[in-house]
């Protein structure tokens, strides 16, 4: 279903919840989140551990279902596609990078970023694949396994991978989370260039205020909700915030 007047905002979570579990047990993950991304930003969402930042990518990432509540990528309603068009939206519109950066072991940086392209049921093009693995540095690394390659390395060729179907969001969890301070940053200044020169719309969770502050707005949640929104961060104000956050729970 299309629905019109988005502003720019190239993804809106309205009104989400997410419950895990039911009873006594239950943990309400979100708890009525209402936020939008604009297109070709740069977003980082904060929070202490367990706040629902996770819980919130994947539902904005269509890996997730909310309860209630509507995610609207670009127009498209997702509680409106049946599983096999939820897969295909995800597989051909979306980018994913974890902390872990999840690459297949036994296939070389080429391969691994091809692979989104057969899953799409297309044949790597393999002078995309080389463009997009010069994109983020690695030019002359495409032959080589992940165990050959730096922590920083892998965690490039993860970012290749997500943008080799061009995807209208990247959604990045943690991306910096298993790196040194060098390689970290590194990553970051890549996905900021990703911003800056292409437009790439981009949302990344993050626990480093540092990290945060390389992007255009820090969102920053509580126990499922959202309770800062704050523009142009610095990473002092960020930390000042968090810090001001932790005290006050
Ligand atoms: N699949 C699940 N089943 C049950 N509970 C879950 C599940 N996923 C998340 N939760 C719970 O939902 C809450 C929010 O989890 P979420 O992973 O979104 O937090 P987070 O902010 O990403 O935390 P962290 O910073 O530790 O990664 C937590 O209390 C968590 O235990
Ligand atoms: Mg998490």
């Amino acid at each position: 279903m299309k629905i019109t007047g988005d502003h720019g905002a190239v993804l809106r979570l309205e009104d989400v919840h997410r419950t895990y579990g039911t009873g006594p047990e239950a943990v309400r993950a979100l708890r009525g989140v209402n936020v939008e991304f604009a297109r070709g930003t740069f977003t980082a969402v904060m929070g202490p551990s367990g706040s629902g930042k996770s819980t919130l990518l994947q539902c904005g990432a269509g890996l997730d279902r909310p309860d209630r509540g509507r995610v609207v990528l670009d127009g498209t309603d997702l509680a409106g596609l049946d599983e096999t068009r939820l897969t295909v939206l995800r597989r051909r519109q979306l980018g994913f990078v974890f902390q872990a950066f999840n690459l297949v072991g036994s296939l070389t940086a080429e391969q691994n970023v091809g692979l989104p392209l057969r899953l799409a049921g297309r044949r790597p093009d393999r002078a995309e694949v080389h463009r997009a693995l010069a994109q983020v540095g690695l030019g002359d690394r495409t032959g080589h396994l992940p165990s050959q390659l730096s922590g920083g390395q892998q965690q490039r060729v993860a970012i290749a991978r997500a943008l080799i179907t061009r995807p209208r969001v990247l959604f990045a969890d943690e991306p910096t989370g298993a790196l040194d301070s060098t390689s970290s940053r590194d990553v970051l200044t890549l996905l900021r260039d990703l911003v800056d020169r292409e437009g790439q719309s981009t949302v990344m969770v993050t626990h480093d205020p540092v990290a945060a502050a390389h992007a255009d707005r820090v969102v920053i949640l509580a126990d499922g909700r959202i309770v800062d929104d704050l523009s142009h961060p610095t990473a002092q104000h960020v930390a000042e915030r968090m810090t001001a956050l932790e005290t006050a729970a």
